[in-house]
């Protein structure tokens, strides 16, 4: 009758170690990082311009997904990208958050690259909202809709 018991409890706790090893820890963001409303007004200079974002991918994929992740959904170094809470904010939002970076808090600044790869950073950003699809279910729970 022992036997059986040890085995379940065997079990349980392969189930337990396997399940956290499959929890990744995502950084998350700290509340109260706003874009001024005077760079979250910009316009994306280059929005349209499909044929532009390859580059920006180019750039992601060499200065940030260290800490967001290869598909941005993040890391434990850096927050999700692909959220409703950051592909809810403007063009201009992102592109100042990525000029300034919050240092403190461990987002680098990339003001020292040419503004337009920064823009192409943003529309690459936005393609991974895109492809973080919101069932259409929960789409209307979220007012993404
Ligand atoms: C060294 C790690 C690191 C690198 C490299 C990095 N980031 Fe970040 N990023 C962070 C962290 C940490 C935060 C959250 C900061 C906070 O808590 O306020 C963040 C926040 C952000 C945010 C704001 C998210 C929000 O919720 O508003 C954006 C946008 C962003 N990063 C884009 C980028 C882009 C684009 C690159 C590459 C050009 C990049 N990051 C490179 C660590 C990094």
């Amino acid at each position: 009758m022992r036997a059986p018991v040890i085995f379940g409890v065997g079990l349980l706790f392969t189930a337990i170690v396997t399940t956290a090893g499959q929890t990744r820890d995502v950084r998350p963001r700290s509340d109260g990082w706003v874009a001024p409303a005077k760079e979250a007004a910009r316009g994306n200079p280059l929005a349209g311009r499909a044929d532009v974002e390859a580059g920006g991918s180019k750039v992601f994929h060499q200065r940030c997904t260290i800490c967001h992740g290869d598909d941005a959904t993040g890391t434990d170094r850096g927050p999700d990208l692909t959220t409703s809470r950051v592909q809810a904010q403007s063009d201009g939002a992102l592109f100042w958050k990525i000029s300034s970076g919050n240092t403190r808090k461990g987002m680098p600044t990339f003001s020292f690259l040419p503004e337009p790869q920064r823009w192409q950073v943003v529309m690459h950003l936005r393609s991974h909202g895109r492809s973080a699809a919101v069932s259409p279910w929960l789409a209307t729970r979220v007012g993404r809709k």
